[in-house]
């Protein structure tokens, strides 16, 4: 039974191969703005450091020096060694969640809004998708949820675990508005609740969701809540890094607003900031807070100390924008996600490039690394069948003179 087993996977394994969607990890190692790959250096285009913070070892080295001049009872622990519920929580996580929650009020506060959210610090965005809507749909309520067709696997997942018969949950075309409201409309009135979830940023194509549209949407039914990721746009957009619902002002209205720390923020974790009565009930109805160790307290640190930075990192921003922008007008318009040929504006640092099936993808892949960049292809089931791509990633310190480099090469 055992070889049987093995054999089948092997036999899976296999077909992977021939529809070049194997998977495996690379062989890596990291050293400032570039990758060693198999001994060769090649310059990042591939990961989610948008700042350039991950490769920034005078950072680094001030964060340390910084814990290093601590007196032993105060350094940051290295392991949380249980749940928060048990023993994992710790004074770095409070204080975290405290800062966040200063930095959402700052921000609500520069655009004379009046708003007030609280702040629940969890493992990993991935911890966060998959624990909130489930957790969220617990109640006795016919609940009704509807998610972009392009939103990310952990999204999905969350959907998935909401098992109670009373939710539903439905995919609406990606950024069509007027689809998803066909949804609303047909939703009867028995359906106490409609949750919409989109990302701010998609992860693969690197588009924005239309904030204010949905919060118009929402204006006109009741039972309209919003759950936006933010997972790509933290640290990115918005004046003080908060992300796209800071940069449309549209924070006030969005009743569950996620963002990660392992990508622009180059640490590691995730928040959600939402009414403190949904924070107490995620507390007790959230899985992956429950039952998972905490993050160790020296990342939370790190997290803090990066939090601490972040709004002064407007230079940082208004770089990477126009390198994104430089980089999005240079691609061929059969290479971009669509075909419109209208004036191509900044919508975030990641940038792809499509060739549609996987060997083309994989060729020019390969043609990019030959070139010294380490650019990396994107193939289904990652994104929809026939859209294989390089997933082109700027970020804040690459220079001119490396996007021109990049672009005469595509
Ligand atoms: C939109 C989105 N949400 C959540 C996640 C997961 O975040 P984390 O890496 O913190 O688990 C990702 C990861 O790429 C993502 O793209």
């Amino acid at each position: 039974m055992q070889n049987s087993i093995t054999e089948r996977l092997q036999s899976a394994l296999a077909d992977l191969k021939a529809k070049q969607q194997y998977r495996q990890l690379p062989n890596l190692k990291h050293d400032g703005r570039h990758v060693i790959s198999y001994g060769k250096a090649l310059l990042n285009i591939a990961s989610n450091d948008y700042l350039g913070l991950g490769g920034d070892t005078e950072l680094q080295a001030e964060f340390l020096s910084k814990v290093g001049q601590l007196s032993t009872t105060h350094t940051p622990k290295m392991s949380a060694t249980s749940s928060r519920l048990l023993t994992g929580n710790d004074i770095q996580l409070e204080a975290l969640e405290e800062e966040l929650q200063n930095w959402y009020h700052s921000a609500i506060e520069k655009q004379s809004l009046t708003d007030s959210k609280s702040v629940l610090a969890l493992n990993s965005g991935y911890h966060a998708n998959l624990g909130i809507l489930p957790a969220l749909t617990t109640l006795p309520v016919k609940t009704l949820i509807l998610a972009d067709k392009l939103v990310h696997a952990s999204i999905i997942d969350g959907m998935r675990l909401s098992q109670s018969k009373l939710v539903t949950y439905c995919r609406y075309r990606h950024n069509d508005y007027e689809h998803l409201a066909k949804f609303i409309e047909q939703a009867d009135e028995t359906v106490e609740r409609i949750i919409i979830v989109t990302e701010s940023i998609f992860s693969m194509d690197g588009d924005r969701a239309d904030l204010a549209q949905l919060v118009h949407l929402k204006s006109r039914d009741a039972r309209i809540e919003l759950y936006v990721d933010e997972a790509h746009a933290v640290g990115v957009l918005g004046d003080t890094g908060l992300g796209l619902a800071e940069e449309t002002h549209t924070l006030a209205d969005i009743d569950y607003l996620v963002g990660t720390f392992g990508k622009a923020f180059a640490s590691i974790g995730a928040y959600i900031m939402c009414d403190e009565v949904v924070k107490q009930w995620l507390i007790n109805a959230m899985r992956p807070l429950i039952f998972s160790t905490a993050l160790p307290p020296i990342n939370h640190a790190w997290t803090r100390f990066i939090l601490a930075k972040m709004p002064t990192l407007a230079d940082q921003r208004a770089h990477l924008a126009q390198l994104s922008t430089t980089l999005s007008q240079a691609i061929d318009p059969r290479h971009r996600v669509s075909l419109a040929l209208e004036d191509i504006h900044y919508e975030s640092p990641i940038v792809p490039y499509i060739l549609g099936d996987n060997a083309s993808t994989l060729a020019k892949a390969q043609q990019l690394q030959d070139a010294g960049f380490y650019a990396l292809p994107i193939r289904p089931p990652t994104v929809p069948a026939n859209t294989a791509r390089i997933r082109l990633v700027m970020n804040a310190k690459l220079t001119n003179e490396d996007c021109e480099r990049l672009i005469q090469q595509l």
